[in-house]
């Protein structure tokens, strides 16, 4: 009887891993945007890199409402835009840009990046890479981008060729957001907790499985399931439940 029960329960368990397969939180409201320069020098509240983040979502372009580096001759190596998460890790699942509007190419040959260091040029997982040429960028994409990460960047070491004139690198976003959960939860609006048995609490915001593996703890065999989070073999003796974290004689 306890024994259909736990299979009952971790048939359960499974079937929700199975059907929730992404996880929708834009995550920019936790943290700060910086950039390589300033728009402007003398006046740097235009193009911060905070307008980014904000509302509204949009390709418009203005200094108000979007984040914009200086626009510069060939005289630098990159411009960048970054996102540090104030918590300590995020698990993004894509991240959606909206880039200046017929401006696609000054996206040119861009790549994002998820890090765990703010070094530039970046290292860490570069998420996509766009290639250098026509046709140029779509102004509005979303990159997927499963990683674990403390930093998203925004990286461009192309120039542009606009004719008449060849401008250095330049950023010129007008909306960011970064989907993903927080440390410990997982789920479509990462509204479950993720297992207890999952290592450090970390589980993958798509799908809730462990990252880091599972603790074997009170689990007979040393055995449990990384998807579930569940002992696969049963409990230690005095033990039931899926997690075998509940006495047996406590029932009786
Ligand atoms: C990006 O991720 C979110 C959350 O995981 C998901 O709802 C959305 O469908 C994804 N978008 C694309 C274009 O893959
Ligand atoms: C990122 O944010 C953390 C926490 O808010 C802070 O300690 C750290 O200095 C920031 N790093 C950078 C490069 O801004
Ligand atoms: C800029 O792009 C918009 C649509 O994204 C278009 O309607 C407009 O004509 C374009 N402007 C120029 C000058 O190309
Ligand atoms: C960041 O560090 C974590 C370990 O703390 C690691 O699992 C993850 O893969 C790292 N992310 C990147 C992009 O290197
Ligand atoms: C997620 O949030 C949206 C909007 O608040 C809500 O309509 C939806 O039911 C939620 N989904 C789940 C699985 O909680
Ligand atoms: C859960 O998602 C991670 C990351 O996308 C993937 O590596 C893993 O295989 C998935 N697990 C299941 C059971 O689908
Ligand atoms: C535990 O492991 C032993 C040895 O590998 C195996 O014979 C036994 O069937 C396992 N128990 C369960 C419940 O799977
Ligand atoms: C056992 O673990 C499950 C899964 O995390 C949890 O929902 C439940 O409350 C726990 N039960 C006890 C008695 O701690």
């Amino acid at each position: 009887m306890t024994q259909q029960l736990n299979m009952l329960s971790v048939f359960l368990i499974h079937t929700a891993v199975m059907l929730t397969i992404t996880a929708q939180h834009n995550l920019t409201p936790f943290g700060t945007a910086s950039q390589s320069s300033p728009y402007d020098f003398s006046d740097i509240s235009k193009g911060k890199p905070e307008n980014a983040v904000n509302s509204p979502v949009s390709n418009q372009f203005t200094l108000t409402t979007c984040s914009s580096t200086k626009l510069s001759d060939r005289n630098i190596d990159a411009a960048w835009w970054m996102f540090n998460f104030s918590f300590n890790t995020a698990y993004i699942s894509n991240v959606t840009i909206y880039y200046r509007e017929n401006y696609s190419y000054r996206m040119d040959g861009f790549k994002l990046y998820v890090t765990n260091t703010s070094t530039i040029p970046p290292v860490g997982y570069l998420c996509y890479k766009d290639d250098h040429g026509r046709p140029y960028p779509a102004i509005t994409q979303t990159i997927d981008c499963t990683q674990l990460g403390k930093y998203v960047i925004y990286y461009d070491d192309r120039g542009s060729d606009e004719g008449a004139y060849i401008f250095g690198p330049v950023v010129e976003l007008c909306y960011v957001a970064i989907n993903g959960c927080l440390k410990g939860t997982w789920g479509t609006n990462c509204s479950y907790a993720c297992q207890p048995k999952c290592i450090d609490q970390h589980c993958y915001p798509g799908n809730g499985s462990c990252v880091w593996g599972c603790d074997p703890q009170s689990c007979l065999n040393n055995t449990c399931d990384i998807n579930t989070g569940a002992c696969s073999d049963g409990c230690v003796p005095g033990l039931t439940g899926p997690f075998c974290n509940m006495s047996k004689y406590f029932f009786k």
